[in-house]
């Protein structure tokens, strides 16, 4: 029996039978269900800048490396651009071999500029190319987000400095607890704020690393410069780790966790909105334009706003968890799993973006009811004041507590208010108590006493918004008006071409 040998029936130019760029060892055609089961072109778009940015520093690397002629690195550069403006002008015609954006821009390229073209991929691998673009676009995200949580923490210094002289109840379990100033409670979210600002700051460092060079996972194989190209790309560092620079995608996990902070934050300022706006507390009207009304019931006005960021925050907790779930015991090292990090980073940041610009617009414009907030923080509320007055006078706390604590019953029984009882009635419940105690019994000593630092009274709030004032937060003078100055800390952006 002779011997059959195995050798191609066909030399190498013959046509081939898939026609991806993929596609020499391949003997059938993708399945079309493939092809759209694998495609990530229609997300993968929206991080073509980053892509081409990307693309063009790579090009320089080739050319510095004598990759490339000058002529041929110019020739590909201005493709690239062009390939850009077409996507960006929306007449960019995608093919259904166009797997992603990484073979959609190169496919365009090279219908562009010809077999040059195809010179673009030398010592790249879509995963080192793919690690990089991801990173671009979670560095612009953080940086578009920080840029709103500053614009919010604006509005909220800017509220705090027009609302100093309100007085609300300070709440614990949602129960009246003590009186504290409206702006004292603005500034609390600055606080939160300023902490989800700082969280982003710092994962953008190490968001900030490059890992083009890297190629497939073993490293590229040519003499590239990939200081020149991370300076390039406003990198400030480079990956030390083939495999894990392709591999890897926890920096977008940290971005979303530094998300869904932020995203709790609003929440709560929204629920908070929610309440308040409500007629059982009456605290504030919302503008118009930031309500909607009802179909149906004509008398309604509904704080849709704050409710759609309280829950549009479900979304950002979502992208976290799944991101965290694909990484969750995936092999080293790229694995097309990785593929599914974009939608969520995406759809995070736009959402945060919204939630973040639609409050800081409607904050300025909700109208504060400071007799229904001031009267709500009288009452019981002061009881407090009536037990810290006893142990001045020298009582143990605990006694002056169950002292107080009388006070309030006898109070509740008789159906009065702390602040109505006569200095002859307050000497009921203690000798200590007389016309000292009486004094110590209105929202104004309550206040004053609170000057600890981080504490309500007046002078630390009007303290605090001085120094955020002088970073640039709220209106420059202690009294409102004015936009919020600050746009944005301007962290170190790669330069753009
Ligand atoms: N579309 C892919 C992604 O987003 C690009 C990398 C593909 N690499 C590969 N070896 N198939 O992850």
């Amino acid at each position: 029996m002779p011997a059959t040998r195995t050798r191609p029936k066909r030399a190498q130019s013959a046509p081939r039978k898939n026609a991806k760029a993929w596609g020499g060892r391949f003997r059938e055609p993708t399945d079309p269900a493939v092809e759209q089961f694998t495609n990530s072109l229609a997300i993968d778009l929206r991080m073509a800048t980053q892509d081409v940015r990307g693309s063009v520093a790579h090009v320089r690397a080739l050319a510095r490396a004598r990759l490339l002629t000058p002529r041929e690195a110019a020739t590909i550069e201005r493709g690239l651009g062009r390939v850009l403006r077409e996507i960006t002008e929306c007449t960019f015609r995608p093919k259904p071999s166009d797997e992603d954006v990484h073979m959609a821009v190169e496919r365009r390229l090279t219908e562009l500029v010809g077999p040059v073209g195809g010179k673009l991929h030398t010592g790249r691998s879509r995963n080192d190319q793919v690690a990089t673009d991801v990173r671009l676009l979670v560095r612009d995200q953080i940086d578009a987000v920080t840029a709103g949580i500053e614009a919010l923490i604006g509005a909220l210094v800017e509220r705090a400095q027009r609302d100093l002289d309100v007085v609300m109840p300070g709440y614990t379990h949602l129960q009246r607890a003590q009186p504290v100033l409206l702006a004292h409670h603005w500034l609390a979210y600055v606080e939160m704020l300023l902490r989800d600002r700082d969280r982003m700051r710092d994962c953008r460092v190490r968001v900030n690393v490059l890992p083009l060079g890297s190629g497939a996972l073993a490293g590229a194989g040519f003499n590239l410069d990939r200081r020149r190209v991370a300076a390039d790309l406003g990198f400030d560092a480079i990956s030390e780790n083939s495999l894990d620079a392709v591999g890897d995608r926890d920096f977008v996990v940290e971005f979303l966790a530094a998300g869904a902070i932020v995203a709790m934050h609003l929440s709560r300022l929204g629920e908070e909105i929610v309440l308040w706006s409500s007629s059982e507390f009456a605290f504030i009207e919302l503008p118009d334009a930031f309500a909607t009304g009802s179909s149906m019931m004509p008398q309604k006005k509904n704080p849709d706003v704050a409710e759609l960021v309280r829950g549009k925050t479900g979304r950002v907790y979502g992208a976290l968890v799944a991101l965290l779930t694909l990484l969750k015991g995936l092999p080293l090292t790229y694995n097309r799993d990785l593929q599914e990090d974009k939608p969520p980073a995406l759809d995070a940041a736009e959402t945060l973006q919204s939630s973040l610009n639609v409050l800081a617009r409607m904050l300025p414009r909700i109208g504060i009811r400071a007799a229904t907030m001031r009267d709500a923080a009288g009452g019981f509320a002061l009881a407090t004041e009536l037990a810290d007055h006893l142990v001045e006078r020298g009582l143990p706390f605990r006694q002056a507590h169950e002292v107080a604590g009388n006070a309030v019953r006898w109070c509740l029984e008789q159906g009065r208010e702390l602040e109505s009882l006569t200095t002859k009635e307050l000497a009921t419940f203690s000798p200590l108590l007389g016309a000292a105690a009486r004094r110590a019994l209105t929202l104004e000593s309550a206040l004053a006493r609170r000057r600890l630092a981080g504490g309500t009274a007046r002078a630390n709030v009007e303290r605090r918004i001085a120094t955020l004032a002088a970073q640039g937060f709220g209106a420059k003078s202690s009294r409102g008006g004015g936009a919020p100055k600050r746009r944005t800390a301007s962290p170190r952006r790669g330069r753009k071409r």
